[in-house]
């Protein structure tokens, strides 16, 4: 086992097609180039594989891990960071439901179960990790996004 005692998991929503996982894949490989010591692995909240459980068992079985940081890489905070991924991590949320306002979680149809308090899905493995989970805040405002977005306009003008 490598020394290490932090390893990073960047989550992704995850999608049937292809595209979501290039885009994690491609940052993972950067950070791995950046940071060649730093445990790091993608990972999905759902949809597709691996999935959060599996990604968490891969890097405690690879790495000596005291602590797990997972960055949602997601624009912004939603019911899945907000409720859904605190309850796949099996860590606390202060997620009040009467923030939804009866709103429901359906754009999809993959009659997937968002629990909340769950520590896994039915169809998923479970895992084990004493050390401590830290999920961040998801991308937000920033004005290097900013940048992106009028690189995607200029580019079409
Ligand atoms: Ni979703």
């Amino acid at each position: 086992m490598a020394d290490k005692k932090t390893g990073i998991l960047l989550l992704s929503h995850g999608s049937r097609l292809d595209d979501g996982e290039e885009v994690i894949k491609a940052y993972k490989e950067m950070y791995v180039e950046e940071f060649p010591d730093m445990p790091v692995e993608y990972g999905f909240m759902e949809i597709r594989k691996p999935g959060i459980p599996e990604t968490i068992k891969k890097l405690t079985s690879e790495n000596d891990l005291e602590k797990i940081i997972v960055v949602p890489v997601f624009v912004a905070h939603g019911l899945h960071t907000k409720r859904d991924i605190p309850g796949l991590l099996g860590i606390e949320s202060d997620f009040d439901e009467e923030d939804c306002h009866g709103h429901h979680h359906h754009h999809h149809d993959h009659g997937h179960h968002h629990g909340h308090h769950h520590h896994h899905d039915e169809d998923e493995e479970e895992f084990e990790f004493d050390g401590e989970i830290v999920l961040t805040d998801p991308l937000g405002v920033d004005k290097r996004m900013y940048e992106i977005i009028k690189d995607r306009v200029s580019e079409n003008l």
